[in-house]
């Protein structure tokens, strides 16, 4: 189980900030006085006291945000230096033999030349939409510097993954304009990015702040929203369709690509659970009965659809799986991300039936994937399908 104790453990070790008098904090809040932190593009303070690792905070804080050190959540810019590590291009990728496999006539079956398109056109719009999300909602709201550097980190890995569905689709020769627009015109691709669109809409606001209560959960809600629904259980059955072909030596170029993407997505979403987890501990007025219930109601909403992408994307059992091989899967990856933003499981007992997917996902360990493997998986190397 992925382990993200260490953090909080740490900040739970450290003497009490004010902040988690929550009884004060709440009356504070509750006279709806705005306590917005800075942007980082105010006007220099000239002689201002230097910055203490106490005066940062991930949300409102008011010390200085274009100072990177001193770190105070090593954690950041940790996932920063692993993904830096983990670099890679689309372009690096073989795809000779996917081009040929695809331009044979008796290749592929149309259900598995459907799950690649429909497939591609999810996750091209989808993670446009989580880059613009970063880009233009949250990121301005997040105020510590070393978060920052991974969200710009983060961002760039997301137009490298858009780039390599990009490739994907020209490499094959596929209608670019029909695989672009499935988001607009195939109900299974459009209902995810539809469901996720309202919570970014709400922080794109230009007039939106942080530094109330209810703005401040606004933040929290659409953090819930794209880190623990939207990259960590909407791309679940997508990415497996896609590595399980790459598996039985079927489009592996393709499934490369997949699998370089699943292993960035991985961290992305353990940076926002972190991040999700450090901002209900500095703020625990936010994290009330009520919106943890909202939450659940989230996250099974969430359960819902991609079961639903499943069925649709799956009419027919495809290389020996069948859509309620992926409904158990979904319970199994949402009770997950429930413990680890710390909620209760909703579907007791639910059990992971790719146990292959496993090592390539790696849902055991999955705080140690880069930690592991950050060496062998350095820029250019081949991931190898077991
Ligand atoms: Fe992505
Ligand atoms: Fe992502």
């Amino acid at each position: 189980m992925y382990n993200w104790d260490d953090p909080i453990k740490e900040a739970l070790n450290k003497p009490e900030p004010k902040s988690t008098d929550s009884t004060k904090a709440e009356e504070a809040l509750s006279s709806e006085s705005l306590q917005e932190g800075l942007t980082g593009i105010e006007d220099i303070e000239q002689g201002a006291g230097r910055i203490r690792v106490d005066d940062k905070a991930i949300i409102n804080c008011r010390a200085d945000l274009n100072q990177l050190v001193p770190f105070k959540y090593e954690w950041a810019w940790k996932k920063y230096l692993d993904g830096s590590a983990n670099h890679w291009m689309p372009e690096e990728i073989p795809m000779h033999d996917d081009i040929k496999l695809w331009n044979d006539p008796k290749g592929l079956t149309e259900d598995e030349r459907n799950i690649v398109e429909v497939n591609l056109g999810f996750f091209s719009t989808a993670d446009s939409l989580v880059a613009n999300n970063l880009v233009l909602a949250v990121y301005k709201h997040i105020t510590n510097p070393e978060c920052r550097q991974y969200l710009l980190r983060q961002a760039f890995e997301e137009a490298i993954h858009t780039h390599a569905y990009t490739y994907c689709v020209q490499s094959l020769g596929l209608d670019e304009s029909k695989i672009f627009n499935m988001y607009r015109e195939i109900p299974a691709v459009a209902t995810k990015a539809e469901w996720a669109l309202p919570f970014t809409q709400s922080l794109g606001d230009p007039t939106f702040k942080t530094g109330t209560k209810e703005n401040n959960q606004r933040l929290l809600r659409d953090l819930v929203a794209f880190y623990v629904i939207f990259e960590g259980i909407f791309f679940y059955v997508g990415f497996t369709q896609i590595l399980s072909m790459g598996r039985r030596n079927k489009l592996t170029g393709v499934a490369q690509q997949f699998q370089y993407i699943l292993r960035d997505e991985s961290m992305h979403m353990n940076f926002g659970i972190d991040v999700i987890n450090q901002i209900k501990l500095e703020n625990p007025e936010l994290w009330s009965e009520d919106f943890q219930t909202e939450m659940i109601e989230l996250v099974k909403d969430g359960v819902k659809l991609e079961t639903q992408y499943a069925y649709d994307t799956m009419p027919k059992p495809i290389l020996g799986i069948n859509a309620s091989l992926y409904e158990e899967f979904i319970k199994f990856i949402a009770n997950r991300r429930l413990t680890q933003i710390g909620l209760p499981e909703q579907y007791p007992g639910a059990t992971n039936p790719f146990e292959w997917m496993s090592e390539i996902m790696d849902l055991k360990k999955e705080k140690n994937f880069f930690e592991t493997r950050v060496t062998e998986y350095k820029t250019g190397g081949q991931l190898k399908f077991d």
